[in-house]
């Protein structure tokens, strides 16, 4: 049968919302009302901050919020915070974080902060009276948008440059104005959308008035305006490198370790398959550490999987060497985050996540980021090339089958007390609890 369309949905509150979800589609499930208030914060002010972040809020989506300590980053020892459900990222990143601590440190740079945005239009008529007609309006644009880039300005950012480019040759017609800001401490997404959309408007508006242009080159017609989450030179490095001598783990020496290391690297590197997962578990790390410090998640994977290809094949994004009997383990990777504006100073646990990490600069915040993402891919790779993934994920996974079982605290204890010493599986997790419960 087919649902009645709702109308005036999003003007109920949330228990109106929920009467009407129970209703329509959840009328076999007694526990639904319930389990959506249990996630309410008891703090009125606490759970109204949460709904206004976004439409139709029913109740609020938990993740783990943790830490990973002992990140020694440029020579100052960070506690990273990270919001993520895996139960074995965390883990990982702390044992990556006291490794490297104890070999000289992760060393982290920013190689450039420039942020990206396109009004995308179309010009049918002669180029070299739009390219004329575009240096005599290039200042009209700067003075257009004066009143939204003072503040940035006086931050030291703004708009660093409006550059036309001709798409012809891909698209009939096709034009854009290619612009790049510098955001500073923000994120900048609203900033650069609304410069964007003020140079559209002032250069359609002047192309009408342009006397060179015949009628139908005065009709310029704006496609969009929008920023690019795509954002290659806004780049950090994050560095890690020690004497091969001291890597060695697992009964392997560190010459085997190191080769074994950089050969898993190559493989990520020539094959897509890999690459994949393997820039999946750097993900991990950033998108944990991103999410805690009320960034955008969707804008960093978008731009980060991008930067992976832009060579032409999805690659790496982490690259090792053995060179003079040392190893060096290095990535780098845009993003765009913010330390102010956005979620960042609204979201009650972001704010403590930056307070967590001394209150950084945006560019801070990125060589932590990456830093974390390095971190995670150093323990990923480590242990696929000696134990092996599932030995270290099923242990920290543990929790969840009990969980997943009903174990209850006596259980667990025993349980976990076992699993010390044996593998973790789902099935043998059953069978020693159907042993103890028998
Ligand atoms: C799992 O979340 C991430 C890994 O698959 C990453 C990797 O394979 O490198 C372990």
């Amino acid at each position: 049968m087919m649902i009645d369309p709702v109308s005036g949905f999003s003007k109920l509150n949330k228990e109106k919302k929920i009467e009407w979800l129970l209703k329509t589609y959840l009328t076999g499930s007694s526990d639904a009302a319930r389990i959506l208030k249990q996630y309410w914060n008891q703090d009125d002010d606490v759970q109204l901050l949460h709904e206004e972040f976004t439409e139709n809020t029913l109740s609020n989506y938990y993740l783990p919020f943790g830490i990973a300590p002992n990140f020694a980053v440029n020579g100052y020892r960070y506690a990273i915070p990270m919001a993520i459900e895996e139960s074995s990222v965390i883990a990982a990143a702390s044992k990556a974080a006291k490794f490297w601590g104890t070999r000289g440190g992760f060393k982290a740079e920013v190689l450039g902060t420039q942020k990206v945005g396109q009004v995308h239009f179309m010009y049918s008529g002669n180029k070299p009276k739009l390219q004329k007609f575009f240096r005599e309006v290039k200042p009209q644009l700067q003075a257009a948008v004066a009143g939204l880039t003072r503040n940035m300005e006086k931050r030291g950012g703004g708009v660093l440059e409006v550059e036309l480019r001709d798409k012809t040759d891909v698209l009939a017609n096709y034009y854009q104005l290619h612009c790049t800001f510098d955001t500073k401490d923000s994120m900048g997404a609203n900033f650069i959308n609304s410069c964007l959309e003020r140079f559209a408007e002032t250069f359609q508006l002047a192309a009408n008035e342009y006397d060179d242009f015949d009628p139908s080159e005065k009709n310029i017609e704006v496609v969009m305006s929008i920023l690019s989450n795509y954002v290659p030179e806004c780049v950090v490095r994050a560095e890690v490198s020690c004497p091969v001598s001291e890597l060695a783990d697992h009964g392997l020496s560190g010459e085997e370790f190191a080769e074994k290391f950089v050969r898993a690297i190559k493989i990520a590197e020539i094959e897509p398959f890999r690459a994949v997962t393997h820039n999946k578990g750097i993900m991990n790390g950033i998108d944990a550490v991103v999410l805690a410090t009320g960034n955008d998640f969707r804008a960093v994977e978008a731009g980060i999987h991008a930067y992976a290809s832009k060579d032409g094949q999805y690659t790496s994004l982490t690259h090792a060497e053995i060179k003079n009997g040392t190893f060096r383990f290095w990535m780098e990777i845009p993003l765009a985050l913010g330390t102010v504006g956005g979620l960042t100073g609204l979201h009650p646990l972001s704010k403590i996540a930056l307070e967590i990490l001394q209150k950084p600069s945006a560019e801070e915040l990125m060589k932590i980021t990456a830093v974390a993402g390095l971190a995670q891919n150093f323990g990923a790779v480590k242990s696929l090339i000696t134990t092996g993934i599932q030995q270290g994920h099923m242990k920290m996974h543990l929790m969840n089958v009990l969980n997943q079982l009903e174990a209850n605290a006596s259980e667990k204890e025993a349980l976990i007390h076992y699993f010390k010493k044996h593998n973790v599986s789902h099935s043998a997790v059953q069978e020693q609890l159907n042993k103890i419960r028998a």
